[in-house]
Parts: C-alpha cells; structure tokens; sequence
C-alpha cells in the first residue's frame, strides 16, 4: 500500500463552511418555517453584466464555428488580455509579459505554494483567508498543529484591534513568504501605502518574498488607498501579486483570475522567479478557458469596467446597510467601508456561540471569526454579497439582538 502523503496527514479536518452548513441544517430541520438568509460566505449573488455576457455568448458562437474555433492557448493567456491588465488595471506599472492569467487566484495560491515548495518559512495575518495555511500545509511548510491551533512551521502574525488589524513588521521571519491580504479576507482591514511601503523594506531587510493578494482590489472606494502592491517603490524586487475577475466582475464560477511576477524578482543566486513560475504554469497548467478570457477582455473594455464598477457599488450598498445595522445595536465592527466585508466585535465571546446567537435569534448565517485564525475569536464576519432583499431583511433582524 502506498503511504499516505505526510503534509495531507499533517492537515487539520476542513472543519470551516462544512461546520457552518451541518449546524444551519439542524437548525432548520428544528424550525421547518425559519427563512434563514446566508450572510455567511464570500460567493457572488448578483448576474453577469449586459455587456460582458454579450461577449460571452458571441464568443461561444464563434467557438461554434471553423473559422473561429480555437482549442488550446498559451498557458500564459491571450496576448491581448495580459496587455489590458497591465494596461487598465495597472496603468503600465507591470509589463504584459509579467502578467499570468489563470482560472482564479485561489488556484494560484496553490500553484505558487508548490513552486516553493516546503523547506521554507510562511508568514500569514492571523486571521487570513484559509486557503495561505492550508496550501502551505499540503506543500509541506508546516507541521502538524498544536493544541492552540497553530500549525508548526508558520509564523502568525496578529491583526487585531489594537494594532488596527495591520500585523507587526517586526515578527516577519527571515528568507520566508509572506502573504498579505489587502483588502482583508476577513478583517477588511485595508493597508495605506506608507503600510505597505513598510512591508516592502521589512521583507527587502529581510530577504523574504511577499504574496500579496487584491483579490477586492476593486472594492477600494478611498482614491489615497494602494490597490496593487506596486504602487509601492522597491516592491517589484519582493513581490507577487494575485488578483482575480472573481468579486470585480461577479466570475466566482466562470472561473479567471491572474498573477504578476516582476521580472526582477529572484531567488537566492540570481535565477529569476518568473522563469520558475512559467515553467509551473507550462507544466501544470493549460491556460485559462477561452471562453472565460473573451469575459475578462469585455470586462476590461469601458463598458464593462462602468458595469463592473456599478456591481462593485451595489455590494458595497449591502456594506453600508450592514455597517449601520451592526452600528444600531452597538455592535462594534471594522471594515466594510473598502472592502465586502465587516469583522463583527463580540469581545469575550466565543465566535460559534455568538454565530449560533445570531442564527438561533435572526436566522441569520455568519461566518464565525475564529475559522480564519486564533486571532479571530471573539468576532464574526458579515459579508455583503447577498442579494438586496435579503441584506435588508436581515439587517432588520439584528434588532433582536438587543436586549
Ligand atoms: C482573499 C481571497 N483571495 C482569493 C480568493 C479566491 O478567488 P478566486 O475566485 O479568484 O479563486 C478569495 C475568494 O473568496 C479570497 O477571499
């Protein structure tokens, strides 16, 4: 019998969202006639825009056709959809030829955690998105986790209220990556560019590689706040960057996201970083869907970016509503003003007996706090990708709450 991979044995129990459905479930089959509305995850509610599903169903035409079919592509993208990021998204700070285009940019994170394989430090916020502990688990950079739930092997690093959820500099590890997440999943913490210009020198001093992730880049309202990490001087010779199609332009399911690796970025001795991860994506990846590229270009042309902008606002409309319900009943909360989600203070709490609270009262579904680190007990998060008419009726729930 073939041994079970030891990094897999290694990796706790995906406990997270199947925890939150098992104890929705059993709250329901308990209360048949509760309309329980999902506050709870990040997924995407609202359709894909006019324009963009114009190109999409032009662009399946054409696949139906000789003259326009085309089957495999460059593993890197279409030419002409790396030069629009770099172009529109980035404004010429980042060449074409930097930009990967993927199917997403949690397959990135993966796909870049192999390429460094598991003899090397990590660093994450605590709390981060799961996906920088749990690939970094499977790669084989952590050992198994203690009784506090941390893992051995990776370095986390606090974002709380006192350090207004931005992690001390200091703890960064040497010769280590380091994933940051701006704005936050699920703080939604935001980091201002002197922040960020810290975190570059920090990891420069320090000879650790940055991956920073703006995935909600789009959701950043305040013109004075970074949305790629090279905006920041000196960044290009210590960062990565994900990004996706996933939240800006609702493609959660038709799956397009990209990486950019700065042609300066190299390893210990020199040998360029972007040669490693073409070689990744040549072997491991074919190229994103056809189909779902001709998405990415339309929504990258002025009509979709108006419509991707008015998706953006319609969310961050369900922000404000959550923001001044939590506000009504004295609820502390941050984030929500650049970023889709809010970090709902319950300080002292246990963040499930305040997920059942919320559930069992307004038959309301969160996502508890402390499933994304041990630093996020004591809060929930909302998240505002609902739909409308759930997000106000929910919001009217949180009134039995007080008292
Ligand atoms: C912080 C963060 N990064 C990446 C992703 C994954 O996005 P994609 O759909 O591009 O894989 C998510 C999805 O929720 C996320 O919250």
């Amino acid at each position: 019998m073939i041994r079970r991979n030891p990094a897999l044995a290694a990796l706790a129990a995906g406990y997270l969202f199947p925890e939150i459905a098992r104890r929705r479930r059993a709250f329901q089959e308990g209360h048949p006639d509760a309309r329980i509305i999902s506050l709870g995850v990040g997924n995407t509610t609202e359709p894909l825009t006019p324009h963009v599903t114009r190109r999409l169903v032009e662009a399946a035409e054409r696949l139906g056709t000789r003259a326009g079919y085309t089957g495999y592509g460059d593993e890197q993208g279409l030419a002409e959809l790396r030069a629009k990021i770099a172009d529109v998204l980035y404004g010429g700070l980042v060449a074409p030829d930097e930009v990967f285009v993927s199917d997403g940019s949690k397959c990135d994170i993966g796909r870049l955690q192999l390429m460094f394989g598991g003899g090397i430090p990590v660093a994450v916020q605590d709390p981060a998105y799961p996906v920088y502990v749990d690939g970094s688990v499977i790669a084989g950079a952590a050992s198994r986790a203690g009784a506090d739930g941390r893992y051995g092997g990776i370095t986390y690093l606090p974002c709380v209220a006192e350090n207004g959820f931005m992690p001390d500099l200091a703890a960064l590890p040497r010769d280590g990556l380091v994933y940051f997440c701006s704005p936050n999943n699920p703080t939604g913490a935001v980091a201002t560019k002197a922040w960020l210009a810290g975190l570059v020198k920090e990891a420069q001093a320090k000879g650790c590689i940055i991956i920073f992730d703006a995935a909600y880049s789009e959701y950043i309202r305040d013109p004075a706040l970074p949305r790629s990490i090279f905006e920041v001087e000196g960044a290009r010779t210590c960062a990565i960057e994900v990004n996706s199609f996933s939240k800006s332009v609702g493609f959660t399911g038709v799956r397009l996201g990209w990486t950019v690796v700065p042609r300066e970025l190299a390893w210990e001795g020199g040998s360029p970083v972007a040669a490693d991860w073409n070689r990744i994506m040549t072997t491991i990846f074919n190229g994103a869907s056809n189909l779902a590229q001709q998405g990415g270009l339309a929504a990258l042309e002025p009509e979709g970016r108006r419509e991707g902008a008015a998706l953006v606002a319609h969310y961050m409309g369900n922000a404000d509503l959550i923001a001044k319900g939590l506000a009504a009943q004295g609820i502390a909360s941050c984030g929500g003003d650049n970023a889709p989600y809010l970090w709902a203070a319950f300080p002292g709490r246990s963040s499930w007996e305040v997920f059942e609270e919320i559930l069992e009262r307004c038959h309301v579904v969160t996502t508890p706090g402390s499933g994304f680190g041990p630093c996020g007990e004591g809060f929930v998060r909302f998240s505002a990708f609902g739909r409308r008419e759930d997000v106000v009726e929910a919001v009217g729930r949180l009134v039995r709450l007080g008292g």
